[in-house]
């Protein structure tokens, strides 16, 4: 019999790409989204799956998520409010409280699911993991804003203060969460986890790296590195490094985190665990906008202007160990999943941008921060 799904998120970038990959497969799926307009600018997108069932609404509501739960056998839990917003309380309602209700609804009313998938993220993870030439593997602490303001970027050894060199970060490095988001999916990923136990019911949480992809929010002026970049050079203006752009990401292409999320619904090698999803590779931010210029054929050099974003890591590979012993391979590398992000972008009408307005914002929050002295 069909295995039915429960997509929340699933308008998004990687809830829309779940779904596809869940109906191709033969399930029947439900999507639940509120359609959230900082992504969805013009309301609903044209790509979610006809063949799945559409409920726009509110994770929040609790009438609205349990009736979405109706029949349900497996939950992959997308929704979230995401980046480096402004707000302080709507990431901790969406995401947090919103998870928490989610969990509430299915036990009061025992619900029959028999496995929750949670969207988490590398953003758990205080700073990517580091090997100092002394002390070997380590796990640093998030760079302290004070020496962010000198432009210092570098991630120091915990022990001697050594420059370390970024390795692959595994799911048992400190998990803290420096950001207001980060802290958020800490919450997610430890709520799914730990409730499921107690419950009985499987789960994992997925540790996305950075993901892209056609149907990335053009509009989302806080999220999406490649997305931004693509806007920003479209617009003809300079994609604004942070820091000097050396800091680098493990980048995936949606279609791989999707399945990664099928992988995690029909194995249960990797329940009751969070699991890195990602390429094992890092690449600089410096290179992605290079290379997004050299395929567009928009020769505009990035801009370095002294900004950080204190609380953010200088370098995340993931060490995907776990979900590789589990059969999972990432099958679309990162030029040819660039090159398709950019087609995609070039079908979209009125590609405007949305980056330099919100980065007014976020200097003016204090969420954006300039060195005090550029000499080192
Ligand atoms: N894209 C990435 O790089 C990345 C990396 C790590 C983790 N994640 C996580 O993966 C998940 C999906 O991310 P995405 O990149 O597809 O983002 P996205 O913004 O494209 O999709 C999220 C979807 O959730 C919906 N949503 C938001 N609040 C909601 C609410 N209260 N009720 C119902 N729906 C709501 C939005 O309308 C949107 O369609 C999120 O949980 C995100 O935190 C994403
Ligand atoms: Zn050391």
């Amino acid at each position: 019999m069909a295995k039915h799904a429960l997509v929340t998120g699933g308008a998004g970038l990687i809830g829309s790409h779940v779904t596809d990959l869940l109906v191709r497969e033969g399930w029947k799926v439900r999507v639940l989204d509120n359609l959230e307009p900082n992504t969805h600018k013009r309301g609903k997108p044209d790509w979610i799956n006809e063949s799945a069932e559409f409920i726009e609404g509110d994770l929040r509501d609790r009438d609205t998520i349990t009736a979405a739960l109706d029949k349900v056998d497996i939950v992959f839990h997308e929704a979230a409010y995401g980046g480096y917003m402004p707000e302080v309380a709507k990431f901790v309602h969406v995401n947090s409280l919103g998870t928490a209700q989610m969990l509430e609804a299915i036990r009061e009313n025992n619900l029959p699911i028999k496995k929750i998938i949670v969207a988490s993220s590398q953003a758990v993870y205080s700073e990517g993991a580091g090997e100092c030439p002394e002390h070997g593997l380590v796990f640093p602490s998030v760079r302290p804003i004070e020496q962010m303001r000198k432009g210092d970027w570098e991630v120091h050894c915990p022990i001697c203060g050594a420059i370390t060199k970024s390795v692959p970060t595994p799911e048992s490095a400190p998990v803290s969460g420096e950001t207001v988001y980060g802290l958020t999916k800490v919450d997610q990923e430890r709520l799914v986890l730990l409730w499921g136990k107690q419950i009985g019911i499987p789960t994992v949480a997925l540790r996305y790296s950075c993901t892209y992809g056609p149907r990335q929010s053009i509009f989302n002026p806080y999220t999406g590195v490649i997305a931004i970049f693509c806007t920003r050079l479209l617009n003809n203006l300079s994609p604004i490094l942070y820091e000097d752009g050396e800091q680098t990401r493990d980048f995936s292409f949606v279609e791989d985190i999707a399945r990664a999320n099928l992988l995690a619904a029909e194995t249960d090698k990797l329940d009751g665990f969070p699991v890195n999803a990602g390429s094992g590779r890092g690449t600089s931010i410096r290179e992605i906008a290079q290379h997004i210029s050299d395929v567009l054929k928009i020769d505009i050099a990035p801009e370095v202007n002294g900004e950080f974003r204190p609380g953010e890591m200088r370098h995340l590979t993931s060490d995907t160990t776990r979900i590789r012993a589990a059969g999972y391979e990432p099958r679309v590398d990162l030029a040819i999943g660039i090159g398709r992000y950019l087609d995609w972008i070039r079908t979209q009408r009125d590609v405007r941008d949305y980056f330099t307005e919100a980065a007014a914002i976020l200097r003016d929050k204090g969420i954006v921060h300039k060195v005090q002295k550029t000499e080192r």
